[in-house]
């Protein structure tokens, strides 16, 4: 997280104590994090009375006495300490984690203590067939919902190893991520498809290097997985590749195959069906109405009570946590996953994208108000539009529309790349790296409605190379045709 964004978080959620370290490493680069957090202190109205700090002697660190702490000299001194166990409510809060949604503000996302054991005991039971003594290996990150739950808790509380892998895919070479799997005898592993997409464009004999014959399955989540990516992994690992979706939200999967209750076919394209606990509906957007019918697209609802695991409010904000995603949906009281779907006549769900703001950009999800505010914070950005591209690798990019309070500079390619580079820089500072836009276009007007709504779909159409469909209630056709000519 860049500064910005952890300030918002920080001031939210309150802590008293924040533990981090002096840098992280990505792609041979070292990332240092306590600037970062300095920052974010200091812009933050609230002040957490301690940072502990974990020198991994990546990066030099400016100290502020009375609140920063170092951990090596603190397990020094407290290394024969012993500390009786916490007793808690199985309804105590496990954690928050913060996602974005519709509006710029991240919501946070809180969790459980006892429900959420239970649901990822189950998970690894039923979804996993997991065995306590086999080795687990997620290449998530465990700032986000699938490090949580899939590289900490899961399997540790099934008795497993867990592998933390702090790296890319592809260094030192493509072939890293199998040698650790016959280096641990991995048995099960967990990715994302933008990873395999990686994978797949690089040398196809890495795979064959390395004895991977330890591995069960490959599960993959987080967002859409094609057939070619599904069929290529498949092909090379020879092992079920199982594809399953949920959300920050629920903690565990809502749609996959629970072989270790029944041993069932995968189909590529779909995450599977609807996994105990979880009553998946699909349902009309407009009047509420279930669709049972087979594919029929609609917004894919639960029904209430959620199973355990699943979020039990946004943090502080129950009347957020009831308005954003129990009554989003007309006429009854149904939470809302805000993707759209369809289960064809086997049960079988395919995930068609969402109905919000959100885009996923690598597996990672980001709210498009998020980096408007961001862009429109610009001195010279009178306005902007972003929305969610599609992407061969990593599934959709950003792509910012903006229009410029004082466009008189903006008539040379270089000026405007000048202030392209400045906007894409203000994000990275602002929220991070991958939140920046592949692209930021400069505008003379945004396409709206005559009532002054922004067009969105449409942007999003063009955007694409789409056929922009109904724009009878548009305002300036101009608009979307300015559009067009900039992304060709
Ligand atoms: O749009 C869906 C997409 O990712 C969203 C949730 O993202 P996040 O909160 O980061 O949680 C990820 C947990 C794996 C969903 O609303 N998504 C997630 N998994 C899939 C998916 N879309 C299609 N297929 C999936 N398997």
């Amino acid at each position: 997280f860049a500064s910005g964004s952890l300030a918002s978080r920080i001031e939210d959620a309150e802590p008293v104590a924040v533990v981090s370290a002096d840098a992280g490493s990505r792609g041979g680069k070292v990332v240092p994090y306590k600037p970062l957090l300095d920052e974010a202190i200091a812009l933050s109205a609230h002040k957490p009375a301690a940072v502990l700090m974990v020198n991994r002697g990546l990066a030099p660190m400016d100290w502020q006495a009375g609140r920063d702490h170092d951990w090596a000299s603190l397990r020094e001194q407290h290394l024969n300490a012993s500390v009786p166990c916490e007793w808690v409510e199985s309804t105590h809060p496990s954690y928050t984690l913060y996602t974005s949604g519709t509006t710029g503000k991240p919501k946070g996302v809180q969790r459980d203590t006892g429900g959420y054991t239970v649901a990822l005991a189950a998970s690894m039971k039923h979804i996993f067939d997991a065995q306590a003594g086999q080795t687990y290996f997620a290449t998530s990150d465990i700032g986000w919902v699938v490090g949580h739950s899939y590289i900490i808790y899961g399997p540790l509380i099934a008795g497993m190893t867990t592998i933390m892998y702090e790296g890319l895919p592809t260094r030192p070479d493509a072939g890293v991520w199998w040698s650790i799997v016959e280096k641990y005898k991995v048995t099960h592993m967990f990715s994302a498809p933008t990873a395999v997409r990686v994978l797949k464009k690089q040398d196809p004999s890495w795979l064959k290097k390395y004895d991977v014959s330890s591995l069960k399955a490959l599960w993959l989540a987080g967002e859409p997985l094609d057939e070619p990516t599904a069929q290529w992994i498949s092909d090379a690992l020879a092992v079920p590749i199982i594809d399953n979706y949920w959300q920050t939200e629920t903690g565990w999967p809502i749609l996959t195959l629970a072989n270790g209750v029944e041993q069932q076919t995968t189909r590529f394209g779909s995450p599977g069906k609807a996994m105990y606990g979880y009553a998946v509906k699909i349902v009309d957007e407009s009047t509420g109405e279930e669709l049972t019918g087979p594919n029929q697209k609609g917004v894919v609802g639960i029904e209430g009570p959620l199973p355990p695991g699943c979020m039990q409010t946004v943090w502080r904000d129950d009347a957020r946590f009831v308005n954003t995603y129990w009554k989003s949906i007309p006429g009854r009281l149904l939470y809302s996953t805000f993707d759209w779907g369809i289960r064809d006549a086997d049960g079988y769900h395919f995930i068609l994208g969402r109905t919000d703001d959100v885009i996923n950009v690598a597996g990672h999800r980001l709210g498009t108000r998020e980096i408007e505010e961001s862009i429109a914070s610009h001195p010279n950005i009178a306005e902007v539009a972003v929305v969610g591209v599609a992407d061969q690798l990593k599934g959709q990019v950003a792509m910012a529309f903006a229009v410029a309070k004082d466009a008189s500079g903006l008539d040379s390619d270089a000026a405007r790349l000048k202030l392209e580079g400045e906007v894409m820089k203000q994000v990275d500072h602002q929220l991070g790296a991958v939140a920046r836009p592949s692209r930021v276009y400069f505008v003379n007007v945004l396409p709206k409605t005559r009532s002054g709504k922004l067009l969105r779909r449409a942007l999003q159409a063009v955007a694409e190379r789409r056929d922009p469909g109904d724009l009878t209630t548009m305002d300036d056709p101009a608009a979307l045709q300015q559009v067009k000519d900039l992304v060709g």
